[in-house]
């Protein structure tokens, strides 16, 4: 079964195409994918304009989905469902992959199906031959979400704890800003921190024995003074660069913490992280060492499947589709949507 998937929830176009039956390949039964970024059009803008994110969205759909067929040398005839992210998101961008998705699925005559952003990003990582199993604990972590999900199958998710204020990729976002990097800021400190000492600053570790939920809007004061003390937004390289690592220490380290604790509290051993943070290295060697300690495992996708993308969407679509749902033929989002 060939779907097609689009996510257009906020600044990517994205579209793939996922094959359940190239799964067991190497490249996770993904035929292609095609991704355009529209971070160089709301740079001068400081944020994510709506308007203009629903109008690009429009501009590229056709050619990147013309640029897809090409990619995956097939018909659009051979496309068997449609999936598209439903929400949550900007609403007007979310529109314009729901409108395209159902108007095409309409054209082939094929099922389309509307799915959960944050679900395809907690699904990503089952893409391919070595899948985690149900059940597990799932951490989503991206620009608008930080979550504890126990997982116990398709559509079953329970939530264990979350942000009670700011995600933990925007407080990425905020301390790269504050220190002159450009959006995203995870992957850019990520790189200043290669080089800094994680050990130079002692910055707070939120919340860390108050059950499962988490606060990350105390840390960007911390940063914030922290630069101020420092001057650490025009002065040493090497001050900037103890800051970064400070700073996303204390963010993993928090993280990480809080994952030990959700799957001793639900006795699961398997972990699988998702979502645009999820890409971090330092997170991921991390979980690594904290789990073989306790007898867990953790799992993840390759990082261009953490970030926004059409395979999450189309592979979520898949799985949805297999367990019997689908939807009809209204254009219906949902911009603030819990899983
Ligand atoms: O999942 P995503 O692409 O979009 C949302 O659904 O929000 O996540 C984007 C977030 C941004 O805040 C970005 O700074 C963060 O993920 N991010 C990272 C890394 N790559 C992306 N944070 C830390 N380290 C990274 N390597
Ligand atoms: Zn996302």
């Amino acid at each position: 079964m060939k779907v097609l998937g689009l996510e257009t929830s906020c600044d990517e176009t994205g579209l793939a195409i996922f094959d359940s039956e190239a799964q067991h390949s190497s490249n996770q039964g993904l035929l292609g994918q095609v991704l355009y970024s529209q971070i160089e059009l709301h740079a001068t803008y400081g944020g994510v304009v709506p308007e203009l994110a629903s109008r690009d969205h429009i501009r590229k759909l056709v050619p990147l989905f013309d640029e897809l067929l090409a990619q995956c040398k097939i018909d659009k005839s051979e496309i068997d469902a449609i999936a598209y992210t439903k929400g949550p998101g900007l609403i007007g961008a979310l529109m314009t992959g729901a409108l395209f998705g159902r108007t095409l699925a309409y054209a082939l005559d094929v099922p389309a199906i509307g799915v959960h952003h944050m679900e395809g990003h907690l699904l990503a990582p089952l893409m391919g031959a070595n899948a985690p199993a149900f059940p597990f604990v799932s951490l989503l972590v991206s620009g608008g979400h930080t979550q504890l999900i126990a997982a116990h199958g398709i559509g079953q998710y329970e939530i264990l704890g979350e942000s009670i204020d700011d995600a933990a990729g925007e407080c990425f976002d905020k301390a790269a800003k504050m220190l002159g990097l450009p959006y995203p800021g995870g992957p850019n400190i990520a790189k200043l921190a290669e080089t800094g000492n994680p050990n130079a600053y002692d910055l707070p570790r939120p919340m860390l024995h108050r059950g499962l939920d988490f606060s990350f809007s105390g840390m960007k004061t911390a940063v914030h003074n922290l630069i101020k003390d420092t001057k650490g937004a025009d002065s040493d390289p090497y001050v900037r660069a103890d800051i970064a690592a400070s700073f996303q220490h204390a963010v993993v380290d928090t993280l990480v913490k809080k994952c030990v604790k959700a799957l001793k509290q639900s006795g699961m051993q398997r972990l699988v992280i998702a979502g645009g943070v999820s890409a971090n290295q330092h997170l991921r060697e991390t979980l690594e060492t904290a789990l073989r300690k306790i007898g867990a495992s953790v799992h993840y996708a390759p990082p261009a499947l953490c970030t926004d993308n059409g395979a999450m969407i189309a592979y979520a679509g898949y799985q949805r589709l297999q367990a019997g749902m689908c939807d009809d033929l209204a254009v219906s989002c949902v911009p603030r949507w819990p899983l």
